[in-house]
């Protein structure tokens, strides 16, 4: 059987990255890999976690089949941490909240619930976005259709185009949006364009999805949720995927949460169950640990303090790296202007060079960057910035 099968065509950044493990010199840089580093280029367990871990290992009496909806606490906790304690919605019962196998897990989830509940719509993604989204959400069945993002001249949302797009979306269809820290671009829509994007939903009558993977390390924890807290209290529907692998570090772990709101409470619980019956043809009940470690951390006022200041640390390290980087490579005999690199959020960030300036940067300086130039801030630190900025300007005279 398995004779009709060919290879599957290797995913470039995973070429790039064994690269960057084979190349032996010794100031090799990795912008393309992305997980967030520290000052050190690890990926550290954050100490809140290890702490929590140390409080499981005491308190946990079973490794009993959990139920497919996951741990009840959990999905209160994340509910609160999304949309805020004090959110209407938390109190009207619209809000139903499952955990799911990491932010993947969500998207298809609710990807697959979608689908279930109205067929013949359509899912609109905007260009570029993260690339694994056309395959993960494609592959529940969807037809997939586009909306402008990013203006690769100005370096911004192209609000414009966008906005116009949306105002031919048809009732019905779906709308994926970034909750915050854009992936690849870093370009994410302002309080103000949230609002503007609201009112198109009300009056076209679409439905957001949320794809929030980054919540705290943007502008913070609540900042970063404007755009899906605002959409909850002003829309009648709404679908949030989101992901605990940046904000607590917990990438293998696979933690995350879909989230539905209907229009009803009614229709919540029957979303509920709908979502229940398709985690369990795909993959019956979410793992358990980073769940309840997450759960332990927003439970317990002490860690959950702890947990935030690391969450900070990371948010003013990732600025920090971005401030540094524009401004050192700002002055280049290219006259290109970095300035974006600041304005923007999260880990990622489009370079915007010429690919025969991706290429010597690899050969001629082990810095490694994938072919759209998007590269991760955390990447950079105190050890190799100035040679990465020194390199940058080298291959840009
Ligand atoms: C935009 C976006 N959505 C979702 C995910 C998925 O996260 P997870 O690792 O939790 O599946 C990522 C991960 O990189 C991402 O960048």
């Amino acid at each position: 059987m398995f004779e009709s099968l060919k290879p599957v065509v290797a995913d470039p950044i995973l070429g790039l990255m064994a690269a960057f493990r084979e190349d032996p010199r010794e100031t090799k840089i990795d912008l393309g890999v992305g997980v967030y580093m520290n000052d050190r280029g690890q990926t550290p367990v954050m100490d809140s976690v290890k702490r929590a871990e140390a409080k499981l290992a005491e308190l946990e009496k079973t490794k009993s089949y959990q139920g497919i909806a996951g741990d009840a606490e959990y999905n209160s906790r994340m509910l609160q941490l999304m949309f805020g304690q004090d959110h209407a919605v938390l109190a009207s019962g619209r809000a139903k909240s499952l955990q799911a196998p990491g932010g993947s897990g969500a998207l298809r989830v609710g990807a697959e619930v979608i689908r279930r509940a109205r067929p013949e719509a359509k899912l609109w993604v905007g260009t570029p976005t993260w690339p694994n989204h056309i395959p993960l959400l494609g592959s529940a069945g969807f037809e997939i259709a586009e909306y402008p993002y990013y203006d690769t001249a100005t370096r911004e949302v192209n609000i414009d185009l966008m906005l116009e797009t949306l105002r031919r979306v048809p009732a019905g269809d779906v709308v994926l949006l970034h909750g915050c820290c854009h992936n690849p671009t870093g370009a994410d829509l302002s309080n103000e364009q949230w609002d503007q994007i609201t009112e198109i939903a009300l009056e076209r009558g679409f439905v957001p999805f949320i794809d929030t993977a980054y919540q705290g390390l943007g502008d913070g924890l609540d900042e970063d949720a404007y755009g899906m807290r605002l959409m909850a209290e002003k829309l009648p529907e709404l679908v949030v995927a989101s992901s605990c692998s940046k904000n607590f570090g917990l990438y293998r772990e696979r933690t995350g949460s879909i989230t539905f709101i209907t229009q009803t409470p009614e229709q919540a619980a029957i979303v509920g169950g709908q979502a229940m019956a398709v985690a369990r043809q795909m993959y019956s009940m979410p793992p358990a640990h980073g769940a309840l470690l997450v759960s332990l951390i927003l439970g317990d006022e002490a860690l959950c303090k702890d947990w935030k200041a690391e969450l900070e640390e990371v948010r003013l390290r990732i600025k920090a790296m971005r401030t540094l980087l524009a401004d050192s490579i700002q002055d280049n005999a290219a006259g290109l202007d970095f300035s974006h690199i600041k304005r923007q959020n999260g880990m990622f960030s489009f370079l915007g060079i010429a690919p025969e300036h991706l290429t010597r940067l690899r050969e001629e300086f082990g810095i490694y960057i994938v072919s759209s130039t998007r590269i991760n801030l955390a990447g950079i630190n105190s050890s190799n910035i100035a040679y990465l900025a020194e390199s940058i300007r080298t291959v840009l005279k």
